[in-house]
């Protein structure tokens, strides 16, 4: 494996996975004696606000294969990436496929590398929240079995895969990639000076992500913007809404008050980490969101009933409120009452796991599965 170039293929398909992939591509790129890289983006995210200012703004090269799969149900999401992407492996006949996070794209590449006998590493392993009602739950389950590698960022991530049955061997505690690209374009998110530019007092604002189906395709969601509207009395609140939430706000009738509650278009990285570094504290569903507010300690509130990110709430800022709107009008209190508690970053997030998913690539490493080996040899 050390004497022969390979080729490294990465599938992204979704606004949180371009910063999970984009240091461990530009990681790879550096080392061309070693690898070359070929990028496929799914279409699963297409608006301009939701893809194409991360590429710009990361400085990720355009995709070398464009799938535009759009959206769909889930099956027809699923189905699209499997269709579009079976010729692309099977033209570009990569060594590796890599494959970030736990969304629709990410269960669609692992079923077409792991039938085609491709080895698959997937970052972002060994999550898990125990709740199936989660479409993302079932995706981490299936990307996790058809995995060679296994690229983990929390310690309990290794313990659920062993517990599943992966082979300790495959599974490699590399650090958080999302971590790394925060660190990389720290200067550039503290220069943004987003909440300025929004009117608002770094320190005193609520930044607010909600879009999980959960919560934004039930009766939760005229629940949550009530209790913003309570609250943005005490605390103006932002509110970048994804377009799943805008189309529910709309079809509810959900309007709330410009001046109090700030309803957005989505953000781009650089405006919406610089929000957030300034935030007095952030309220959200998304997972990402919980890892980099740990990072950047801001005190983070989740609306929902569980995390596949508990070494948030270990160590970091992060606090469950369950699936309950009712206790948003809690959030300012809250804030005030964490505000002297200690909190840590997890070890590995320290801007060096794309270093070592890249050093894994570069060692003699096998697959778990001796099908896959066949294939490969
Ligand atoms: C997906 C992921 C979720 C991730 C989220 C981040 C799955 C199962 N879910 O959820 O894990 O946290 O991305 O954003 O893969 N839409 C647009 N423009 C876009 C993208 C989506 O208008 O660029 C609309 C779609 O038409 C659809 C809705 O938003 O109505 C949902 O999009 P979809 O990709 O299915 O799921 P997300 O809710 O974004």
């Amino acid at each position: 494996m050390t004497s022969t170039r390979q080729k490294v293929l990465a599938v992204v398909g979704t606004r949180p996975n371009f910063m999970k992939v984009a240091p461990v591509l530009a990681e790879l790129d550096a080392r061309p004696q070693a690898f070359e890289t070929v990028l496929v983006h799914t279409g699963q995210h297409y608006d301009p606000v939701m893809s194409e200012i991360f590429f710009e703004q990361l400085g990720i090269a355009p995709p070398a294969h464009m799938l535009e799969v759009g959206a769909g149900s889930h099956a027809v999401q699923t189905g699209r990436v499997m269709e579009r992407l079976e010729p692309v492996l099977m033209s570009e006949q990569p060594d590796v496929v890599l494959i970030p996070g736990d969304v629709n794209s990410t269960l669609a590449a692992a079923l077409v590398a792991a039938k085609l006998g491709i080895p698959l590493g997937h970052i972002e392993a060994g999550l898990r929240s125990f709740d199936r009602s989660m479409p993302e739950e079932i995706n981490r389950l299936v990307a996790d079995r058809l995995s060679d590698l296994l690229f983990t960022h929390s310690p309990e991530a290794e313990d659920h895969l062993l517990a599943e049955g992966a082979g300790r061997e495959a599974i490699h505690y590399v650090g958080n990639t999302m971590i790394d690209t925060l660190m990389a374009m720290r200067a550039r998110i503290d220069a943004a000076q987003a909440a300025h530019g929004h009117g608002l007092q770094a320190g005193e604002y609520l930044l607010v992500t909600l879009h999980r189906p959960a919560l934004v395709d039930g009766p939760q969601l005229g629940e949550a913007v009530a209790g913003l509207e309570r609250i943005s009395r005490e605390l103006p609140v932002v509110f970048p809404a994804h377009p799943r939430t805008r189309k529910a706000m709309e079809t509810l009738g959900l309007r709330p008050d410009r001046e109090r509650v700030r309803l957005l278009d989505p953000l781009s990285y650089l405006d919406f980490l610089s929000l957030l570094s300034d935030a007095a504290g952030v309220l959200t569903d998304s997972g990402g969101i919980q890892e980099e507010a740990t990072f950047l300690s801001v005190p983070c509130f989740t609306l929902r009933e569980n995390t596949e990110r508990p070494v948030t709430i270990s160590l970091g800022t992060n606090t469950l409120l369950g699936l309950d709107p009712g206790r948003i009008v809690e959030v300012p209190d809250l804030i005030v009452a964490g505000r002297d508690g200690e909190t840590t970053v997890p070890t590995l997030w320290d801007g060096e796991a794309s270093a070592r998913i890249a050093d894994v690539l570069e060692s003699d490493w096998s697959c778990a599965d001796p099908r896959a080996a066949q294939v490969r040899a």
